[in-house]
C-alpha cells in the first residue's frame, strides 16, 4: 500500500518541480508575507494547486497541511491524528527561487498517527529524487541512501539557517553559528531546509540544525534521513515530533552528541 503512494508522491514532486522550473523566468518576483524577509511567489501557489489537486483527485479522504494554506497559527496543526494527513512545502526555498539561486525543491510527506510514513524531496534543477518509506531504508535517484561517517565534528560540513523573523527576534543562532563555525570543517547556509535534510541524508553535509522550522519544512526530509541511518532531535536531544518542535538537530548519528553539547554551551 505504501508503495502506490509513494509513486504517487514521486510522480506529483516531480509535476510540481518541473513546473517551478517552467516558472521561474516569469515568476522571479516576490512578495512579501509574515514578515519582510518571509518571500512568495506565484510558482508557490501554482505549485502547491498542482499538488492539492493531485490529492483530492486520488485520495479525497485525507486531509493536507500545506504552508501557504496555513498562517502562522499553531491551531491549525491541530490535525486528527489518525487520519491520513499529507504535509506539503510546495516550493522550498522560495528566496533562492526568487534570486535564481537554484537551490530549491519540492517536499511532500504522508504522516498518520503521528509517524511519519515516507517523504519525497525532489530538486528539478539537478533532477535529484530523494525518497523513504517507514523501515524500508532512503533512496537517492533509485540507489540506496546512506548517511556520512563523519565521527568528528572537527572534520563535519554543517548546514544551517535563519529563520525569517531574525529582525525582530534575532534569537541566539549567531552564537551557535559562531560556535560550530570555530569547531566544525565548514558550514553551509544555502536556503533549503528539506534539501539540507536529504543532502545530510545523502551524507553530503554531516549535520544540520535550525531554529523556526515548520512541519512541512522538515516532514520530509527527516524520514529519508532517518531511514538512511541518520538521527533528528531537538536541541535537547528529545526525539523529534513534527508536530511539536520548532527546533530540529539532525545528524548522521556519530556527531549529534557534539553538536548537543555546542548547542547548549551557554
Ligand atoms: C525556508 C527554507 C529556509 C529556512 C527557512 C524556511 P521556504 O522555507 O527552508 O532554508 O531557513 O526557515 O522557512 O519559505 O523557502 O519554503
Ligand atoms: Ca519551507
Ligand atoms: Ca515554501
Amino acid at each position: 500500500m505504501l508503495t502506490s503512494y509513494l509513486e504517487f508522491a514521486i510522480k506529483t514532486a516531480r509535476q510540481a518541480g518541473k513546473l517551478l522550473v517552467f516558472l521561474q523566468p516569469s515568476f522571479r518576483q516576490a512578495k512579501t508575507k509574515s514578515t519582510t524577509l518571509d518571500l512568495v511567489t506565484k510558482a508557490d501557489y501554482l505549485s502547491e494547486k498542482l499538488i492539492i489537486r493531485n490529492i483530492k483527485h486520488k485520495f479525497p479522504g485525507h486531509q493536507i497541511i500545506s504552508e501557504e494554506q496555513n498562517s502562522l497559527d499553531n491551531s491549525k496543526f491541530k490535525i486528527h491524528n489518525s487520519y491520513f494527513t499529507w504535509v506539503i512545502d510546495p516550493l522550498d526555498g522560495t528566496t533562492n527561487y526568487s534570486h535564481q539561486f537554484p537551490f530549491y525543491c519540492v517536499s511532500i510527506a504522508l504522516v498518520k498517527n503521528n509517524k511519519i510514513l515516507l517523504g519525497v524531496v525532489y530538486n528539478p534543477n539537478l533532477d535529484e529524487l530523494f525518497y523513504a518509506c517507514a523501515g524500508k531504508g532512503a533512496c537517492f535517484n533509485h540507489k540506496r541512501l546512506k548517511v556520512s561517517n563523519t565521527k568528528s565534528l572537527n572534520k563535519s560540513l554543517l548546514a544551517t539557517g535563519f529563520p525569517y523573523i531574525i529582525r525582530e527576534s534575532p534569537g541566539d543562532n549567531f552564537r551557535n553559528f559562531q560556535n560550530f563555525c570555530l569547531n566544525a570543517q565548514a558550514i553551509r547556509r544555502a536556503g533549503a531546509a528539506a534539501l539540507d535534510l536529504a543532502y545530510l541524508a545523502a551524507g553530503r553535509f554531516d549535520g544540520f540544525w535550525e531554529r523556526e522550522l515548520k512541519p512541512w519544512d522538515t516532514a520530509a526530509g527527516v524520514i529519508i534521513l532517518t531511514e538512511a541511518g541518520g538521527k533528528a532531535t531537538d536541541f535537547k536531544n528529545n526525539k523529534y515530533n513534527l508536530f511539536l518542535h520548532r527546533e530540529i538537530l539532525a545528524s548522521n548519528k556519530y556527531i549529534h552528541q557534539q553538536m548537543i553539547n555546542l548547542l547548549n554551551d551557554k
